[in-house]
């Protein structure tokens, strides 16, 4: 079991007070990341006492500490789960070999790449969801929205922490790139696209952690399995973490969608905006919206960069353990590629493609997959309450704007549209300008009581760590 040192400014399971030139960088990137929270971090909420937990080791009972924290306060550190003895490379070109310690020079490039670009969706997020507080429906709720903020944060430690240690000055001026860049922003964006989009709503926040915390987790167990050990061991703990994530993500829409349901049943109409609810179809929408962007995360369908990743044992598939072959080599992965065709309208060709060209899309597929359970809840609950509507996933080829089917169009099903026929629908399946103006206005006054709960979606069955729903998780300070 690792010790862990929580006294030093900085807490860590790393031995990082017996790296002094490292301890120092990362002593001085700290103010600057601080001084970044405070600007860029929740606003107007960085003087309360917000109850949460902080990671203090990675033992499995235990590994968190729960108590109210001043925001600016919260000890971000630096955990890496143990090592496993012996450990062997699993995958890709160098498979059975030991897995490195140190990064190979030939390799420098690629991993510094896949770090960073993890690395920027952290604070991206947490850029995104900066105004959020302002609207939320119940201090548990706001609570859970600083929490994911919170841990986005350590996770932006994780990886620097890996730029700082292994790769010198380069490193050190990514880890400041990461403070610099800023979500939305045309002149500096973040580096991926999903990350760029507005999140105004507490329903684009539970679609958010449900699908765009669900390609973290994806991504996260791809690299779980990096030959690079510290990268494999600081993923893996981060996916301790993201699980709340996606938790806040799939009970939220679960609170919503059955609050909607109970609304419908009091209105002769079943209309559930009528009761000041939020419609099933508007739900529809921002399912069709955030999971289609999160599609984009994962990076073309066909791409060398994949390739290359998977071939250098920098990144794996999700729980390779579970695959057959771990080369995937003389191996293909049949494809529908979409070309354009008469009129503007997309028409399909089968390809085979190499499989470790396909990596990107066997990674969606398991996302896909992942995703989909969860919506099979939700549906649960609307046939539960006697609704009949069903949610669903649109085709992975609908709204895509990255990949093979960037620049064309689909509808929901998938089936092949010219630009117009595109343009004329669009709003049957994307949030409009009212859409967004309806959920602005439905959510424009914040719930700041400890025992109330907004309208439009239901209260959890639980509150946190054995607390009741009514806890005070937010103490605010005027
Ligand atoms: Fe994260
Ligand atoms: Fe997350």
């Amino acid at each position: 079991m690792s010790s862990v040192v929580n006294s030093d400014r900085i807490p860590n399971n790393v031995h990082l007070g017996d790296d002094k030139k490292l301890q120092r960088a990362l002593e001085a990137w700290q103010p600057r990341y601080v001084e970044w929270w405070k600007q860029m971090g929740p606003e107007g909420f960085q003087e309360d006492d917000v109850y949460l937990r902080t990671a203090i080791s990675v033992d499995h009972e235990g590994w968190a500490h729960f108590d109210y924290v001043k925001m600016p306060e919260y000890r971000w550190g630096i955990f890496l789960t143990d090592p496993v003895p012996d450990r062997k490379i699993g995958f890709g070109d160098f498979m059975g070999e030991p897995v490195w310690q140190t990064v190979p020079g030939e390799m420098r490039n690629m991993l510094r790449r896949l770090i960073v670009t993890q690395g920027d969706t952290e604070p991206a997020s947490v850029e995104q969801q900066r105004l959020l507080g302002k609207t939320c429906p119940s201090l548990y709720d706001l609570r859970n929205l600083f929490q994911v903020n919170v841990e986005e944060g350590r996770h932006l430690w994780a990886m620097v922490y890996l730029l700082h240690s292994y790769f010198g000055r380069d490193g050190r001026e990514e880890a400041e790139g990461l403070l610099e860049r800023r979500s939305g922003n045309p002149d500096k964006p973040r580096i991926l696209g999903a990350f760029n989009e507005p999140c105004t709503n507490w329903l684009s926040f539970f679609m958010f952690t449900y699908f765009t915390d669900r390609d973290g987790k994806y991504q996260l167990l791809a690299l779980a399995e990096s030959g690079f050990d510290p990268l494999a061991r600081t993923t893996r703990f981060m996916l301790t973490e993201e699980a709340h994530h996606m938790f806040v993500g799939e009970t939220g829409v679960l609170r919503v969608v059955k609050r909607t349901c109970e609304l419908m049943k009091q209105n002769k109409r079943e209309d559930a905006r009528a009761e000041g609810g939020i419609d099933l179809a508007t739900i529809q929408r921002y399912v069709n919206f955030w999971y289609s962007c999160s599609l984009d995360l994962f990076g073309g369908e066909i791409s060398s960069n994949a390739a290359s990743f998977f071939a250098n044992s920098l990144k794996g598939r999700a729980k390779e353990d579970s695959y057959p072959d771990h080369k995937a080599l003389d191996v293909g992965y049949a494809m529908q590629v979409p070309v354009i065709g008469e009129g503007g309208r997309p028409t399909f060709r089968g390809e085979e493609v190499p499989l470790r060209n396909a990596m990107n899309e066997v990674l969606r597929d398991e996302y896909v997959e992942d995703s989909q359970r969860g919506v099979d809840k939700w549906n649960k609950a609307i046939a539960e309450a006697g609704v009949s509507f069903q949610i669903k996933l649109p085709s992975r080829r609908f709204h895509r704007r990255t990949g093979i089917h960037a620049g064309m169009h689909f509808d929901v099903e998938g089936n092949p549209l010219t630009k117009d026929e595109w343009e004329a629908r669009k709003h049957q399946w994307l949030p409009s300008e009212a859409d967004e103006a309806y959920l602005q206005s439905l959510m424009s006054k914040p719930v700041y009581e400890a025992n109330q709960m907004a309208n439009w979606l239901q209260p959890p069955p639980h509150g946190i760590k054995g607390k009741p729903v009514e806890f005070e998780y937010v103490r605010r300070h005027p």
